[in-house]
Formats: structure tokens, C-alpha cells, sequence
């Protein structure tokens, strides 16, 4: 028996890393999961972004544990895109009672991060991309009346600022930081407005965890430029996993936090602390 026998998930960024990792645990756990992703290049983004391939390694992955998976190629800068994946969701898996707001990119590495267009596409992804998530998920958990839970993923970026000097101040790298605490305010007005229909929404914080996104040869130099103590934190470490991610992001759907809503986890070896 699994904590998630027979509900209905719609994760966003699941080709790979994270979302990848949320997914296919949701599914060992009993869900049947609509994995989303863009699967394709955002100009402004220097690192190698997922393929079609990688959506489907993540929808073989889920299908190994013996549930559903449903593919679904979508842009969730294009509301009406989400919203037509979260009607596909219900019509092909049969509802929604869990999501997970996890798409993302970090556009800050590389000529094209010092491009407007750079502040735009992390805007678009990691604040609109997550807002319509929220919108249309919980639209459909209010009308099916029976709950529901969200969890966005923010960052420790979502509480301080990252970039070390003026150079680094690029759109792309403001605009993420700009979009990860933008996300705890979307958080606390779903969460508020949506407790009296039990949907509770809260918000998962990372450090750097080891994916493509971080661990490429762009964002190594970031590190080796950085002065000393650039993300330090209690515990000494570079990344965590995915997984690490994964136990908090379940706990957080999971009827074992049915009362905690409009919070957020930090994943972070103590690294705010410092
Ligand atoms: N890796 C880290 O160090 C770290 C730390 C804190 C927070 N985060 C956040 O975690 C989340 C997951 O990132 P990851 O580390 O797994 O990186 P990743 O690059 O491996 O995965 C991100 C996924 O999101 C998808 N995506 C990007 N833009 C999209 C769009 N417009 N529509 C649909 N899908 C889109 C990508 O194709 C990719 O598959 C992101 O929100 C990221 O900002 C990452």
C-alpha cells in the first residue's frame, strides 16, 4: 500500500532531474502521474535543456512501478497550453488530487543571460509557468470538491540574493531570483484563499542539487570564480539528489502534512543559516 493508491498527479519539468525524480516516486507510491515538459531549447538557457527521449525514459521509469504515465509536451509559459494539459490529465487519468509546480531553468550563464529576453523567459517559467499551474490544478480540485495538494518548487535563491558582483547581475540571473521569491507570494494567496476547500499549497527550497541544470561546465565557472563561502552551509556540501528533493516533496503531498499548508521547506544542508 502506497500514500498515493489511486490518486492522480500532474508534475511539470518531469523529462528529467527533479520533476524526473518526483514523478516516478509519486508513482512507486501509487499515483498515476501526467508528466509535462518543454522538452526543447529556450534561446536564452546556455546548458542542454531535456528532450522528447528524456520524457520518455521518465514515462518508461514510471510504468516499471506498474502505474500510468501520461506524456505531455507543453510549454508552461502558454496558459492556455496548461490549461488544456490539466483537462487532458482528468480526461485520460481520471482526476487530479496533486501537482507539483517544478519547471525551471537558469539562464544565467553565457551572452544570452545579458539579454532582456533572459529576464523574460524566467519570468514566464518559474512565475507565470507556475501561476498557471496553480490556476488551472486547483480550479479542477475545487469543482471535483474532494482536496487536493500543491508544491511549488522554489530555491534558497526564493530567500536571498545569489549573484556575487555587478557583472553577474544579468537579467536572466535577477529574473530568477526575482521569479523563486515570487513564488512564496503565490503560494500564500493559494493557500490562504484555498484552505476552506482543503487544498493546501507550500513551497519545496533547495540548494544545489545535483542535475544538468547546475552540474555543466557554465555554472562550474561560476563556482570557481566565486569568493570563498559562495553558497556555503553548515553541512560542507556542493549538491544534494534529487531524492533528497523527493522526500520533502512527498511528505509535503502526502495526508501526513494534511495541516501544513502555506509553508515552505527548506532542502538546504543549513545553508540559510549562514
Ligand atoms: N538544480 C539546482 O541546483 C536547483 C536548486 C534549487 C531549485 N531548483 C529548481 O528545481 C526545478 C527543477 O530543476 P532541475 O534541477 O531538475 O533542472 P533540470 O534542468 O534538470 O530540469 C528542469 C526541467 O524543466 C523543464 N522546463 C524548463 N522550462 C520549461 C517550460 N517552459 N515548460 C515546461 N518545462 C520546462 C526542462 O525541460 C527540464 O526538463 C527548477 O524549478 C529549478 O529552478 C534547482
Amino acid at each position: 500500500m502506497g500514500r498515493f493508491d489511486g490518486k492522480v498527479a500532474l508534475v511539470t519539468g518531469a523529462a528529467r532531474g527533479q520533476g524526473r525524480s518526483h514523478a516516478v516516486n509519486l508513482a512507486a507510491e501509487g499515483a498515476d502521474v501526467a508528466v509535462l515538459d518543454i522538452c526543447q531549447q529556450v534561446p536564452s538557457v546556455q546548458y542542454a535543456m531535456s528532450s522528447p527521449d528524456d520524457l520518455d525514459e521518465t514515462v518508461a521509469l514510471i510504468e516499471k512501478t506498474g502505474r500510468r504515465a501520461l506524456a505531455i509536451q507543453a510549454d508552461v509559459r502558454d496558459h492556455q497550453a496548461v490549461e488544456a494539459a490539466v483537462a487532458q490529465t482528468v480526461g485520460e487519468l481520471g482526476g487530479l488530487d496533486l501537482a507539483v509546480a517544478n519547471a525551471g531553468i537558469l539562464p544565467v550563464t553565457g551572452d544570452a543571460a545579458r539579454e532582456m529576453d533572459a529576464w523574460r523567459a524566467a519570468i514566464d517559467t518559474m512565475l507565470s509557468g507556475v501561476y498557471y499551474t496553480l490556476r488551472y490544478t486547483t480550479a479542477v480540485m475545487i469543482e471535483r470538491g474532494a482536496g487536493g495538494s500543491v508544491v511549488l518548487t522554489g530555491s534558497t535563491s526564493s530567500f536571498r540574493g545569489v549573484a556575487y558582483n555587478a557583472d553577474m547581475l544579468t537579467p536572466g540571473e535577477v529574473g530568477y531570483g526575482a521569479a523563486k521569491h515570487g513564488v512564496l507570494g503565490l503560494m500564500r494567496e493559494f493557500a490562504m484563499a484555498l484552505g476552506s476547500h482543503h487544498i493546501r499549497v507550500n513551497t519545496v527550497a533547495p540548494m544545489g542539487v545535483r542535475t544538468p541544470m547546475v552540474v555543466n561546465e557554465y555554472f562550474a565557472d561560476l563556482h570557481s570564480e566565486a569568493p570563498g563561502g559562495w553558497m556555503a552551509n553548515p553541512m560542507g556540501l556542493r549538491y544534494i539528489e534529487p531524492q533528497d528533493v523527493s522526500e520533502a516533496v512527498l511528505w509535503l503531498l502526502s495526508d501526513q502534512a494534511r495541516y501544513v499548508t502555506g509553508v515552505t521547506v527548506p532542502v538546504d544542508a543549513g545553508l540559510l543559516l549562514v
